[in-house]
């Protein structure tokens, strides 16, 4: 135990933030490589480890997040990148390092929250975290006459990213419930997750991120300075058969008819005392 070293917030050192991403591939079998060359590692993503010999054994990031919570500025922690290597599980290393990663967080934000992979939730609950009900927004698709003008972007084209990068920066909250305004947490989101289904309306001078299920149209963030109402976003987004739009943030912002809430179960959201907005609505490019 005595050869553990333990180390925080060590990004500039090359060989050290290597080695956390060499963990991070074997734990998670996610590579950060194509977002670290893409040019948007998040210094934010505030990194707590255990090393041995150059090697990470354990570790624990707290992200910091510049937010918007019930109208107000604030900063979020989402615990983020978490895993102990096998050989050295049930040691209370991963304990200690969440210990030592609140305790530098707390007096940055306003609460905290994070995801937790089904095998995980014993750890979090024994670390005292409690389940926190997460939910999803329903709205029932009014119709429109069809717009052109919608415009892929295509995050693995270097002047494409750099536009995405651009709308990210000088966004405002998508949300006043809860936003998060992260722009290199978005470009995570466009390179990994959504890089299909990035769009920008330059009639309406926003992104929006969003794909059709059918009848349902996902619309998973709309990243604007002023952000544009449903009616106009509509028109552009919309399919003849969508009937349904399942909003991934709270809709407050760009709409204010009739809102199905449903609660979203199997993410095993988690925080720590209160979270202070209620009932929220994660925005889905605010996960890490
Ligand atoms: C979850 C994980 C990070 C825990 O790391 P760890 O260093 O072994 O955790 P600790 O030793 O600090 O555990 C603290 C307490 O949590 C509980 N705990 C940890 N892992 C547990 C498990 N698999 N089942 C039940 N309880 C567990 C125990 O009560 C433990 O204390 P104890 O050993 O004295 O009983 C590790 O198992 C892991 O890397 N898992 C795979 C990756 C993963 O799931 N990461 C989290 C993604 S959200």
């Amino acid at each position: 135990m005595e050869a553990l070293e333990f180390r925080q917030e060590y990004w500039d050192d090359r060989e050290a933030r290597n080695a956390f991403k060499a963990f991070i591939l074997d734990i998670h079998g996610l590579d950060f490589s194509a977002w670290e060359h893409a040019g948007f590692w998040d210094e934010r993503y505030t990194p707590f480890s255990y090393f041995l010999d150059g090697r990470v054994v354990s570790s624990v990031c707290m992200y910091l997040l510049d937010a918007v919570v019930n109208g107000r500025e604030t900063q979020l922690v989402q615990i983020s990148g978490v895993g102990t290597d096998p050989a050295w599980r049930r040691r209370g290393l991963n304990r200690q390092l969440t210990q030592k990663g609140l305790q530098w967080a707390s007096d940055k934000c306003s609460g905290y929250f994070l995801f937790a992979d089904e095998d995980a939730v014993p750890f979090y609950l024994q670390c005292g975290f409690t389940p926190l009900r997460e939910f999803r927004e329903f709205i029932i698709a009014p119709r429109c006459a069809h717009r052109s003008g919608l415009k892929h972007l295509d995050p693995n084209r270097t002047e494409d990213r750099e536009r995405i990068f651009g709308f990210g920066r000088s966004r405002t909250a998508v949300s006043d419930k809860l936003g998060v305004l992260n722009a290199r947490l978005l470009m995570f989101h466009c390179l990994y997750i959504l890089p299909d289904c990035v769009f920008e309306i330059p009639e309406l001078n926003c992104l929006v991120l969003f794909k059709h299920r059918g009848p349902v149209l996902e619309l998973f963030d709309v990243v604007a300075k002023d952000v544009p109402s449903m009616q106009s976003l509509l028109p552009y987004i919309g399919r003849e058969e969508t009937q349904q739009i399942c909003c991934h943030f709270h809709s407050d912002k760009i709409w204010n008819g009739a809102v199905e809430k449903r609660e979203l179960h199997g993410n095993h959201a988690f925080t720590l005392a209160a979270f202070p907005a209620d009932n929220p609505v994660f925005p889905f490019t605010a996960r890490a």
